[in-house]
């Protein structure tokens, strides 16, 4: 009688890669979730795919930050050295990445600044230049994050340009501008230096909006939309899964999990319960793909 069923392969496990080796740091605000260098995340990325969980999602902490985000598109880049050592070793697991500048700038705005505001325009070149980067490492699919007008165009019609076409695009197309990234702003190191992200990110109050995002992405060639974050956002995902025919995916997001983990701690709630609520009314909501802190232990517990 069950409506609703959760699988290992609706999951997506999100990776922060680091510079370094031998390097495996824990996130104090995400406990359980790890920068780590490259060495360290080839065999945590067996350890997701030994669980029946398809695919990863790769973040990069650089070494190096400048006004432009240049790293982001270094062939030697953190990002770009991970996708070649999973794939050399786990060519079966899926490998996508988030493509976004504000891991990689020194003021850890998602776009280049010119007089103190992030310029849409000029950083749709930077992104499309990420994204090829990405595919020419081996990449399987990319996820833009930056929330740049017209960025799902530019990428698709560079990867196109590079002989890509068969690189699909999962758009973090319903983005809001929301408190619940707190926690993920300290593992990507990429809180913004100066002002907030709520010119280029959603105004959380606003539903219909996110149809004419959604919309616009599809327009300019999305594959999978994904909404963003997912628990405060069901009604968002199920409107867009009732408007569109693509696969939509959902991120539950940082802030989201951290909840759990420190109410877990405390005592105050059954931590597997939760997150198993969680994921499952993710999926309810009418998400075929989430994204989530959570994929492991989740897929330990489905696996049984
Ligand atoms: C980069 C990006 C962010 C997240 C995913 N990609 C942070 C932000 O926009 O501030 C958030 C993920 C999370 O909170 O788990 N733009």
């Amino acid at each position: 009688m069950r409506e609703t069923r959760l699988s290992p392969d609706n999951l997506i496990y999100p990776l922060f890669v680091t510079y370094g080796k031998n390097t495996r740091k824990e996130i104090k605000s995400m406990p359980g979730c790890y920068q780590e260098s490259v060495d360290k995340i080839v065999a945590h990325a067996k350890e997701v795919y030994s669980l029946g969980i398809p695919a990863v999602l790769l973040f990069g902490i650089p070494e190096h930050k400048d006004e432009t985000g240049s790293s982001a598109f270094d062939p030697h880049g953190v990002v770009q050295k991970a996708i070649r050592a999973i794939k050399n070793k786990i060519p079966e697991l899926f490998v996508i990445t988030d493509v976004c500048m504000c891991e990689y700038t020194s003021h850890g705005h998602c776009g280049i600044i010119e007089n103190g505001d992030v310029k849409n325009d000029p950083t749709l070149y930077l992104l499309a230049k990420e994204a090829v980067s990405h595919a020419k490492a081996g990449a399987d699919m990319v996820a833009p994050s930056d929330m740049m007008d017209g960025r799902v165009e530019a990428i698709r019609i560079s990867l196109d340009e590079e002989g890509f076409a068969d690189i699909p695009i999962m758009s973090y197309a319903a983005k809001y501008s929301s408190a619940f990234y707190g926690p993920f702003r300290e593992a990507a190191e990429s809180t913004p230096q100066f002002g907030d992200r709520r010119s280029y990110q959603m105004d959380p109050a606003n539903r219909r909006e996110a149809i004419k995002e959604v919309a616009l992405d599809i327009e300019e060639g999305a594959d999978i939309v994904m909404v963003k974050p997912a628990m405060t956002y069901l009604d968002i995902i199920s409107d867009v899964k009732e408007s569109f025919d693509l696969p939509v995916a959902a991120y539950n997001v940082s802030g989201e999990y951290s909840l759990v983990k420190a109410a877990a701690k405390l005592g105050w709630i059954d931590e597997k319960r939760v997150m198993m609520e969680v994921l499952t009314s993710i999926k309810r909501a009418g998400a075929d793909l989430i994204l989530t802190y959570f994929a492991k232990e989740a897929a330990k517990i489905l696996n049984k």
